[in-house]
């Protein structure tokens, strides 16, 4: 796909999306993170560009290559993500949370590497305390002309567990996929998710996920035609 195949719809409008599993230290050689490898949000963020949005993304990620015409900026835990997520809220009109948040980090991050002689017992325990909901927080401060839009990665009751997210975090659309299916999601190349929002849920057909991204925002085109 090239950029100047695509009609420009989003031309004017500045998009904001992270993307990537958070990183939450333990201490200065381990870590807390999970399986996202970043890719939807990438593709989001390439085919927002491609459709002429002025888009900022915002990474946990390095291994990824830069979208062409995207500002990137990296960060690594919950909280930075938090803080620069809300530092670009206000200015956008299309927001999309396609991170992996950590949802607890360790409490106290031990300044010197924890060692395995310090503990008595064969039993390790690090406590945990809970990371801020991002996307919730944003829900909160949404203004009408924002479209605020979530992920919903779900191994069981998939569709439900996306619709209670929808409800609570405020958020206009999530975007529900089984990632029992080990086959697709998080690594892969490809994915296939629903499309929920208070009033319609649209299934796309298993595709790669520049072409998901790119449906996505035909989605939300479409939903705003028919409000205009
Ligand atoms: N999310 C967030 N901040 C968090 C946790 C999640 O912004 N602390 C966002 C994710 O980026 C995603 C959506 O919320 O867009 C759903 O994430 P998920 O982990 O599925 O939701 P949780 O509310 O954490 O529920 P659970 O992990 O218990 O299923
Ligand atoms: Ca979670």
């Amino acid at each position: 796909v090239a950029r100047h195949t695509l009609p420009q719809v989003l031309s004017g409008q500045r998009v904001l999306i992270s993307a990537g599993g958070t990183v939450e230290a333990i201490d200065p050689v381990r870590y807390i993170s999970n399986r996202s490898s970043g890719k939807m949000g990438y593709a989001l963020a390439q085919a927002a560009s491609w459709l002429g949005g002025d888009v900022t993304l915002v990474s946990t990620t390095k291994a990824l290559t830069e979208p062409a015409g995207v500002q990137v900026e990296y960060v690594q835990s919950a909280r930075e993500l938090h803080e620069r997520m809300h530092h670009y809220f206000e200015q956008a009109d299309i927001v999309i949370m396609a991170a992996a948040v950590s949802d607890y980090r360790a409490k106290n991050i031990a300044s010197s590497k924890i060692k395995k002689s310090q503990q008595d017992t064969q039993v390790m325990q690090i406590d945990l305390e809970e990371n801020p909901d991002i996307l919730a927080s944003l829900g909160a401060k949404k203004a009408l002309d924002q479209v605020l839009i979530g992920f919903a990665a779900e191994t069981d009751d998939v569709l439900d567990n996306a619709r209670a997210k929808l409800r609570r975090k405020g958020a206009d659309w999530i975007i529900a996929n089984d990632v029992s299916d080990q086959s697709i999601g998080f690594n892969s190349d490809e994915n296939q998710v629903t499309l929920i929002s208070q009033d319609q849920e649209i299934s796309l057909p298993r595709m790669r996920k520049e072409v998901v991204a790119l449906e996505v925002f035909q989605t939300l085109f479409a939903d705003c035609d028919e409000r205009a």
